[in-house]
């Protein structure tokens, strides 16, 4: 890591951290879409790459505004986010579940962008950055819409489907999925049959 001997430094290195995040989301976003089962959730994680498409755009005038060369610098955190959201996501084997893993890795990426960008705006008002802070700020309010669309389709259906579709998150490699579906449904009806009697 380079030397950060003030915040300006601070700043030059979190920007550049986060234009290698916006960059893996890029080749991400498209992915997962492509993964969704519900309208809404591809419709979202579309429309989020096109906003997140901006957000590099707007990185690179913050270079400029800051007079440094547009390069990023391998962000760990989000790629370490977008890993462990492959691995659930490809661990569910229900249209319903996955839908509803993706869009908990989805809100994950999201609260990592809220915390870097508003970190990076405060920085950049302290030192008095102005058109910097501005242009941080307009992505950090796009990163918290994009963040509560996906709260919204999360509580109006996707995980009351996954809720309904199983009685346990169909999810390979959890000891708590292991019982296979019907003996599930056999220990449902065993416990139908004594309550009735
Ligand atoms: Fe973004
Ligand atoms: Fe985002």
């Amino acid at each position: 890591m380079a030397s950060m001997e003030s915040l300006e430094d601070v700043l030059q290195e979190e920007v550049k951290d986060l234009y290698d995040a916006e960059k893996q989301l890029t080749k991400a976003l498209p992915k997962l879409a492509k993964k969704a089962t519900a309208d809404a959730l591809k419709d979202a994680l579309e429309s989020h790459l096109r906003e997140t498409e901006r957000h590099v755009a707007r990185l690179e005038q913050v270079f400029e505004h800051l007079e440094m060369p547009v390069r990023g610098k391998k962000c760990t955190g989000m790629k370490n986010l977008l890993s462990e959201g492959a691995d659930m996501i490809g661990d569910a084997e229900d249209d319903a579940a996955r839908d509803a893993v993706m869009i908990a890795a989805a809100q994950k990426v999201e609260h990592y962008e809220i915390a870097s960008y508003g970190s990076v705006r405060t920085w950049a008002n302290v030192l008095g950055k102005t058109e910097v802070a501005e242009l941080l700020g307009e992505t950090l309010e796009e990163e918290k819409a994009a963040d509560e669309k996906l709260t919204g389709i999360a509580e109006s259906f996707v995980n009351e489907a996954a809720a309904e579709s199983a009685d346990e998150m169909p999810v390979r490699g959890r000891s708590a999925a292991r019982m296979p579906r019907r003996h599930a449904a056999a220990d449902r009806s065993r416990a139908r049959g004594s309550r009735s009697r």
